[in-house]
């Protein structure tokens, strides 16, 4: 087994609304990150990807709240650190993030190397223009980003080369962990790919020790990541390699949002996806049973009943469900 850079055990997190109501956006997550790997989440929008990926920085402003749980990043537990704390000795160099929509947010009166400039002086405030010029360069030629970029400013650049540059700038000080939130959902097809190509190079180029790759569409994962885990309505659901993931899934959630794909490499991507019926549940008041019974076509009345927790299955993977490994297979089998 591979160092361990981001462990996460039974993460437990929620927003606090203007009327008090508690929304359990994360709720017992657990997981784990080693050197080398990269892990997928998937699940639809509002089953708390990205509050996931907030909450297991460590990066808590209101609305949001820590409740429960350990955050390990590189040893080092952090779960309960002030958030400032957080800003000025995780972000970035333990762990980089890259929000939803990232490339809109850069600010259009600044130049590209502006922004390297900020990241690196909050870490080395001595380093000189000169140096940082030459080294941001440097690390953008690997990526495949010309030079000249970093003398442009964010609205001079197409959506796909601001995506990139945004993920090149938030890897400058080389972090442990990369997340990268629906990093290329805003794109078209072909600036997809090479923000899919980015990621691969930095981990191949050791640019980046681990990643989590954030989206709502689960076969996006197959080629990128090595493990998935698929959210639904807050809560884990299935934990499996890509393999198993996207072609034997064990959870129906993780079925439906797999929908009919079963052809390997290039057919996976352009397939449509087959809408599971019905909505998530209201997270401030959701289900006491399976969160996902009411949209579950194999649903029986002891699934309202009982909340189910993640269960093991054969060869190392996990999912919540009251039926058995087998007894799924013959469900599925048969429909
Ligand atoms: N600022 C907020 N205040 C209250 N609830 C929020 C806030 N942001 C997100 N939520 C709720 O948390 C849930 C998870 O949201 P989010 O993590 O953004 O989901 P995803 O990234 O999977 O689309 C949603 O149901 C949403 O309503
Ligand atoms: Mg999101």
């Amino acid at each position: 087994m591979g160092k361990v850079m981001l462990e996460v055990r039974e993460l437990t997190t929620k927003y606090i609304t203007r009327f008090n109501e508690d929304i359990y956006a994360v709720d017992h997550v657990s997981l784990k990150v080693e050197e080398g790997k990269s892990l997928g989440i998937a699940g639809e929008s509002g089953c708390g990807k990205s509050t996931l990926a907030l909450s297991l920085m460590g990066y808590y402003f209101p609305p949001l709240y820590y409740t429960s749980g350990d955050i390990i990043i590189n040893e080092r537990n952090i779960s309960g650190m002030d958030p400032d704390e957080v800003r000025k000795s995780i972000l970035g160099k333990e762990i980089a993030y890259i929000p939803q929509a990232a490339m809109n947010a850069l600010n259009p009166t600044q130049k590209v190397i502006n922004f390297v400039e900020d990241v690196i002086h909050a870490h080395e405030p001595t380093a000189t223009k000169k140096d940082i010029y030459d080294m941001a360069r440097q690390r953008f030629e690997i990526l495949g980003l010309p030079a000249e970029v970093l003398q442009k400013y964010s609205v001079e650049l197409s959506g796909g080369m601001k995506q990139r540059t945004v993920i090149a700038i938030s890897v400058i000080l080389g972090p442990k962990v990369l997340i990268a939130d629906e990093p290329s959902s805003a794109l078209d097809v072909t600036s997809q790919k090479m923000v899919i190509k980015m990621l691969r190079d930095l981990m191949d180029r050791g640019m980046i020790k681990s990643m989590i790759f954030i989206t709502h569409e689960l076969p996006l994962l197959y080629n990128v990541t090595d493990d998935i885990m698929v959210m639904y309505a807050g809560q884990m659901v299935e934990h499996a390699t890509a393999e198993q993931a996207v072609f034997d899934p064990l959870h129906p959630y993780a079925r439906g949002l797999m929908g009919s794909i079963i052809v390997p490499e290039s057919g996976l991507r352009g397939h449509k996806l087959a809408a599971i019926p019905g909505v998530p549940p209201n997270l401030k008041k959701p289900p006491s049973g399976c969160r996902f019974a009411e949209r579950c076509k194999y649903v029986t009345p002891t699934c309202r009943a009982v909340s189910v927790n993640m269960r093991e299955a054969a060869n190392d993977r996990e999912y919540r469900c009251i039926f058995a490994e087998q007894e799924l297979r013959e469900m599925y089998k048969n429909e």
